[in-house]
């Protein structure tokens, strides 16, 4: 264990903690970590007294280099020293009261600390006195559990998640993000436990969440959630896209199995957790378009529309950021169908230049949400999609190369619509503007100035005059 703690950090808690005569661990997640070979850059150190003195005693010997901030209420104090951020608490026995998680805290000792942390892995310590210097103190086999990929709870598990309910949302997403197995009483426990998870704040929720979505393969996060029966407390439009329903004999895909492989591909591709986001959100509009239609079976018009609608209810509902992020994930699934109709249809220059009007600098990440959402079985038939992509990708850089109408601007502003024709600020100028667009988008024009002004001569007086007249 030693050559982990090579840090001259540790050198110098075990010292201060040495003088004050005090035992010492660095507990939890670091200790986990070494293990799984991952680092990190957080460090908790247990101390069976005043985790406040010990921190003090050490920010004394590390000067000026170091930041000392103490938490008086919580009893714990910590250090920032380079890139290392270092918590210091005093060991406790907690026990809890049924409706809140602010727990009734007495001194303990490392047995009593361990004993109330969340799982079996995170409760490992290494003693950092200099007599027992790199110890590690495992009374819950949490070692075997790292080995055996293993999530279990020290104590009996219902009253580790009763404790803090939260602890259930950390299981599943230590399960998909470290690729473990949640250990069946755990299970078990959470299934039974559910409910308890009303009283956690939907911000530590969401944090929860966001760490699952940046796992690897978060389907796993997402599967024990629904069979666990939490996801219908923390998530139940996704529960909602659940299960096919066959009519007729005719039947339809299980849009919540299809989500989850559209979000597992879309990770092997990005890191972007928004445009994870928009994988996940991309059918959220199905069930409530649902309907069965004699002719052409199961249908979700405007599906995608009505997904863009729900994305603000839910990520208020959740506190997600209500923010150009939460704009960018609506722009995604309102538009999520747009490559695949065109590349079933002949890929007019028209329609793709549409395509990237609309979305702009989002259209790589587009493109690939809309690969990800192929996930047919059908091998012909993904092979098909997959070219006619190649053909959507190829006329978007070349059209782009010739008309840049990504990040368009009309070419005749409004102002000069209102000069030229002498008109007050009104409707007809939009409808004029409109329709040079139009024109540009349609190839009708090149987008030019000249040839838009040219073009704006020629319409707008009639267009006017019908104004006019209407009104
Ligand atoms: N812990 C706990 N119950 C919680 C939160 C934390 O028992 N609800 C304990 C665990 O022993 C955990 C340690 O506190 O290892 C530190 O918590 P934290 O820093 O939140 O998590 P890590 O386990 O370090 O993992 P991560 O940083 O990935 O959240």
């Amino acid at each position: 264990m030693k050559e982990h703690l090579q840090h001259k950090i540790f050198q110098i808690i075990s010292d201060a903690a040495d003088e004050m005569e005090r035992e010492c661990y660095v507990i939890g997640g670091f200790v986990r970590d070494i293990f799984l070979k991952r680092e990190s850059k957080d460090i908790d150190v247990v101390v069976v007294g005043s985790g406040i003195e010990l921190a003090a005693r050490v920010a004394e010997k590390l000067g000026q280099k170091s930041k000392l901030t103490i938490f008086k209420n919580f009893g714990t104090a910590q250090i920032k020293h380079k890139d290392l951020e270092v918590e210091f608490v005093g060991a406790r026995k907690e026990s809890y009261q049924r409706d809140s998680r602010n727990p009734i805290v007495e001194n303990g000792t490392l047995e009593d600390d361990q004993n109330r942390r969340d799982f079996t892995i995170n409760a490992l310590a290494i003693c950092l006195n200099k007599s027992r210097f790199g110890e590690l103190v495992d009374p819950f086999g949490g070692l075997v559990d790292l080995q055996n990929f293993v999530i279990r709870t020290p104590l009996n598990p219902d009253v580790t998640f009763s404790d803090d309910p939260l602890r259930m949302m950390r299981g599943i997403r230590f399960s998909a993000q470290l690729g473990f197995f949640l250990e069946t009483n755990t299970f078990d426990a959470i299934a039974r436990n559910k409910e308890r998870i009303s009283i956690i704040s939907k911000e530590r929720i969401a944090d929860e969440l966001n760490k699952i979505m940046l796992s690897r393969k978060p389907s796993v996060g997402f599967v024990l959630l629904e069979k666990t029966g939490l996801l219908e407390h923390v998530f139940p439009e996704l529960l909602a896209l659940k299960g096919a329903e066959t009519k007729d004999g005719v039947g339809h895909k299980d849009n919540f199995y299809h989500t989850l492989a559209v979000l597992d591909g879309i990770c092997t591709t990005t890191d972007n957790l928004w445009l994870r986001w928009a994988a996940l959100l991309h059918d959220i509009g199905k069930p409530r378009t649902k309907r069965f239609d004699q002719r052409l079976g199961w249908t979700f018009h405007n599906h995608n529309f009505v997904g863009e609608k729900m994305i603000p209810e839910i990520f208020k509902k959740m506190k997600l950021p209500t923010n150009e992020k939460m704009k960018y994930v609506q722009k995604m699934v309102t538009l999520h169908m747009r490559p695949i109709v065109l590349s079933e249809d002949e890929v007019t220059d028209s329609a793709v230049r549409r395509l990237l009007f609309d979305a702009g600098d989002d259209i790589e990440d587009l493109m690939t949400l809309c690969e990800a959402d192929i996930t047919s079985k059908n091998q012909e038939k993904v092979k098909r999609y997959k070219s006619n992509f190649q053909l959507v990708r190829r006329k978007l850089k070349e059209i782009e190369a010739k008309d840049r109408v990504r990040n368009f601007q009309p070419p005749v502003s409004g102002l000069e619509i209102m000069e030229t024709f002498n008109l007050p600020a009104c409707a007809i100028v939009g409808d004029i503007k409109m329709r040079i667009k139009d024109a540009i988008l349609d190839g009708e024009i090149p987008n030019e100035y000249e040839a838009a002004k040219n073009f704006m001569l020629k319409v707008a007086p009639d267009m006017i005059a019908d104004f006019q007249k209407a009104h």
